[in-house]
């Protein structure tokens, strides 16, 4: 009888034990799944990507306030190299901040290598943009041919003199050229905005694509609309 109650009396002590220790598996306490992990160790694209990018390139890199990536033709002009070292150094004078630690961001490079693989691997159809001008200009583009090469291409959307019309906005407007570098527009030019219904480069006119150098001297056209900056302001010179 004694013997029964001790062995009782010890397996009731072991079940406390055991008990306390798997307190944290009570019901209603959070699971260890359920605590969020440290920033740095965070590896899944989706949630990096909605977590650092979405607000501005959009939820599904589209219908954002800036630049869409969800774009085959961006993606075909750009190569990896570039794509890393936008999101690693950001873009000076922009909205576009720097993500690398190194650079006063938050992000490690293996996380900025895991947002450039995820948006290549979602976003590019795999097929090479045949023909289309390439991401950095060769050399500097001409404002006055540009302003011609507009005529062809844009004013029919554009207005005359890119200040809009019934259906669009302006495109020659100082504040939005003052945060947006040369780049970002040759990006828009060649690559076009598919979310918005903008044309890429080789659908402005029929059978008529841009040419590389057109693209270049456009977007000198636009830079040259750029209101002058007060001295030590600085807007994007990427080129
Ligand atoms: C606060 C807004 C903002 C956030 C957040 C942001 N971007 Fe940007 N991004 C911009 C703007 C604005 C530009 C255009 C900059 C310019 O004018 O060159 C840009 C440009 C880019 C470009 C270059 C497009 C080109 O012209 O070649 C890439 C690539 C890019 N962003 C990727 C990302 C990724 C990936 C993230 C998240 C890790 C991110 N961005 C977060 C605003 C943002
Ligand atoms: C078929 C019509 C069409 C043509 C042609 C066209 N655009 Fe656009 N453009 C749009 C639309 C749509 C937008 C989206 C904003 C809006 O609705 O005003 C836009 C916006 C833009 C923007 C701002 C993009 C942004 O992300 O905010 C730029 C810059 C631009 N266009 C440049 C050009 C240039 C340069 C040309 C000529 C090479 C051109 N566009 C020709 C329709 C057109």
């Amino acid at each position: 009888m004694f013997a029964r109650k001790c062995w009782m009396l010890g397996l009731s002590a072991s079940m406390l034990a055991l008990g306390f220790t798997a307190c944290n598996s009570l019901p209603g306490h959070p699971t260890s799944a359920a605590y969020p992990l440290r920033p740095s160790a965070v590896t899944d694209y989706s949630q990096l990507y909605s977590e650092n990018c979405a607000g501005c390139h959009g939820l599904d890199g589209k219908f954002g306030p800036a630049f869409a990536l969800n774009n085959p033709v961006y993606l075909s002009i750009v190569d990896d190299k570039t794509l890393t070292n936008i999101i690693a150094r950001g873009v000076d004078g922009t909205a576009m901040p720097p993500f690398a630690e190194s650079a006063g961001g938050s992000l490690t490079h293996e996380q900025i290598a895991i947002i450039a693989n995820g948006i290549r691997t979602r976003w590019s159809n795999g097929n090479i943009a045949e023909g289309a001008p390439p991401y950095a200009a060769n050399g500097a583009g001409d404002p006055v041919s540009g302003a011609n090469v507009f005529e062809t291409f844009c004013a029919t959307c554009h207005g005359a003199d890119g200040k809009g019309g019934a259906m669009r906005g302006s495109i020659v407007d100082g504040s939005f050229l003052a945060l947006t570098s040369d780049q970002d527009l040759r990006a828009i030019v060649i690559a076009g905005r598919p979310d918005l219904g903008h044309p890429d480069w080789k659908d402005y006119v029929p059978a008529r694509p841009m040419t590389a150098q057109q693209v270049s001297d456009v977007v000198a056209w636009l830079a040259s609309k750029r209101p002058s900056m007060p001295r030590g302001a600085s807007y994007a010179q990427r080129n």
